[in-house]
């Protein structure tokens, strides 16, 4: 190139007016308007429209006739003002154009399979398989720039808060997050693997042993699960651990990293303290342990009504123990019985007996099991749901935990189809006081809830020999708008309890030592009281700029069936690599 450029295109404005400018980019488009042809030229920074005049520029016009989208050219001109009816309020560079003087094709490009634009309808395989042509597109460069400035201030943030970041081994040991690893075999150790850390848990800790009182790390993390729109196989995370520090002040600090972040990269200001609710009245008012509280929809509790009531269904239910709980859609008369079978269908994919449904009208209830409950009955689950004449009320009957569940999934499908999401909104809520542990039923025993360092509250110690699961647990979740998006706890810092812990999970004396041995090691030698959280990263910025997946925010990320379509990871290797790492592979039909 035989000069160098002077300007970004899209911030040469009218005060440039007269100046000479060098400029390079790429082909955005064309207009041929006989003798006068327009070429858009795009850099990083948006595009400016170059003149080419037939009769002004004779030669260099001719030239310029050959220009095709996405050439790569470099281009020295005058800037000059657009006569008003051709001004592109739009553009930033809208008021102005080059009449371009000399110009130099740097490369051809071949026809790109899908347009250079934003809000293209193109199928998201071939936008991975050409993610770099996918990532030229402004809302892509405009992904890349929030994520860099989100990463940016999380630096700058936790650096004046006092937070050392501290990078970890990615070549590492099996951590305890519950997904499966990604294995990475040895060469030198036959037979032995390395895992690909699913989270620094186990580093971070130490580092508190290790004095560190304030670490934290952009860290990427590993797991094999089954993908979803907000879950990727590789991920990064903002992780973070403090010694010496209560629950309340690790929540304190993060609502102060959280504010700051949305503050820096959306110029928004959160109130703070962010609300709490905890775990227990989460699931009875939303049936999630990840509330999304936009809108309404709680659910609400007849049992005692339902018990009493002469519905098989329901006092059935409610003499076996469980509940029956139940929505009020609001104006939910206008739904057709085809809609309420559909709907009944779909609770019962979810894995439940069925749904009933009752509509307040002037006349009274309409609902095809009015039969089964007196006056007195309907009237008290009118009042119970707080219905009005246009109310459909829905119930599921079933153990309470799966009554909750489904009826927690029933109130996010009902809001996303009435449209009852306000847009715009930003609810940050803390979800506390989970239990530490749950019952695998099909294993017959205990897990973490979290993980397995997560301490008990205090008072809650003394069940752990009793009632294991009602053992309130010092972690808390972070909820955005009904997303998961960090979690963390207080942890376990004293050898004896996190002893009784991995006992409770079923871990025999050598499977501690095995697995965890070194961290029990670190906890003879002083390790202070700590805790931490750690954020996801992809999904805190999916949210903040408001995209559908977690894919629309990652540079480069795999399909939900977990490959790279741009390189063809994951893919055979050479016989030769296998042997070297003493591995046989057998293929499986
Ligand atoms: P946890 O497993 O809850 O905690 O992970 C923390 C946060 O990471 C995000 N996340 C993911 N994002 C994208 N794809 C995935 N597959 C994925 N899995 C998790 C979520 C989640 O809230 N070491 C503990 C933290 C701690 O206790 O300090 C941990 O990793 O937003
Ligand atoms: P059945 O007696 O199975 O024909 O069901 C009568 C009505 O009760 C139908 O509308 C079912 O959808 C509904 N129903 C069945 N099981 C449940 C349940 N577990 N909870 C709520 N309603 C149910």
């Amino acid at each position: 190139m035989a000069f160098r450029r002077t300007n970004w295109c899209g911030e040469i404005t009218r005060k440039n007016i007269g100046e000479d400018v060098l400029l390079a980019g790429w082909v955005q488009g064309r207009r041929d308007h006989g003798g006068l042809l327009f070429i858009d030229l795009r850099d990083r920074s948006g595009v400016v429209q170059l003149v080419f005049d037939l009769e002004r520029h004779g030669e260099l016009f001719q030239e310029a006739e050959k220009l095709r989208s996405e050439y790569v050219l470099a281009i020295k001109g005058k800037v000059i003002a657009r006569s008003p009816e051709t001004v592109n309020p739009r553009l930033a560079s809208g008021e102005i154009e080059i009449n371009v003087e000399a110009m130099e094709v740097l490369n051809r490009s071949q026809v790109p399979p899908f347009y250079i634009e934003d809000n293209i309808d193109t199928d998201e395989n071939l936008r991975l398989r050409y993610r770099y042509l996918d990532l030229r597109r402004p809302e892509m460069q405009e992904m890349l720039r929030l994520r860099h400035c989100l990463f940016m201030a999380v630096r700058r943030c936790l650096d004046e808060r006092g937070f050392l970041e501290v990078d970890t081994p990615m070549l590492t040991r099996s951590t305890p997050e519950g997904a499966r690893d990604y294995l990475v075999p040895s060469r030198t150790a036959p037979g032995h693997f390395y895992a690909l850390p699913q989270s620094p848990q186990l580093f971070k800790q130490l580092l508190m042993v290790s004095g560190v009182e304030r670490y934290f790390q952009l860290a990427r993390c590993f797991r094999d699960e089954d993908l979803r729109a907000d879950r990727q196989p590789e991920f990064t995370q903002i992780d973070l651990e403090l010694s010496f520090c209560s629950r309340e002040e690790i929540m304190a600090e993060v609502e102060l990293l959280v504010s700051r972040l949305f503050r820096e990269v959306l110029d928004l200001d959160l109130k703070t303290p962010f609300a709490t609710i905890s775990y227990a009245e989460a699931m009875e008012r939303y049936g999630s342990d990840k509330p999304d509280t936009r809108f309404g929809l709680e659910l609400k509790d007849i049992s005692e009504i339902a018990g009493e009531s002469a519905f098989k269904v329901f006092n059935h239910a409610v003499a076996q123990g469980g509940s029956v709980k139940g929505i009020n859609v609001k104006g939910g008369a206008a739904f057709s019985r085809k809609e309420l079978d559909d709907l009944t269908a779909l609770v019962q994919s979810w894995g439940t007996g069925g749904l009933a449904w009752m509509v307040v009208t002037e006349e009274g209830f309409k609902t095809p099991i009015a039969k089964f409950f007196t006056d007195d009955q309907l009237e008290r689950i009118r009042q119970s749901m707080a219905g009005v004449n246009g109310d459909l009320f829905l119930f599921v009957a079933d153990e309470k935990d799966n009554a909750q569940k489904i009826l927690g999934q029933l109130r996010l499908h009902l809001a996303r189809r009435l449209n009852l999401i306000p847009a715009g909104e930003h609810r940050l809520l803390w979800v506390l006081d989970f239990p530490l542990l749950v019952y695998d039923r099909e294993e017959k025993r205990f897990t973490a809830n979290h993980h397995p360092f997560t301490a008990p509250r205090e008072e809650d110690i003394p069940l752990l020999e009793t009632e294991p699961l009602k053992v309130r647990s010092l972690a808390y979740d972070l909820v955005y708008n009904g997303v998961e998006i960090a979690g963390g706890s207080i942890r376990i810092h004293r050898r004896e309890l996190q002893e009784t812990v991995f006992k409770l999970l079923g871990l025999t004396q050598t499977e501690i030592e095995d697995k965890f041995g070194f961290l029990l090691e670190a906890f003879k030698y002083g390790a202070p009281p700590h805790g931490g959280i750690a954020f996801g990263f992809d999904r805190l910025l999916m949210l903040m700029s408001d995209r559908k997946s977690i894919r629309d925010v990652i540079p480069f990320p795999k399909t939900a069936a977990g490959s790279c379509l741009l390189t063809g990871a994951p893919a055979p290797v050479s016989p030769h690599q296998l042997s070297e790492l003493h591995i046989y592979t057998i293929s499986r039909k």
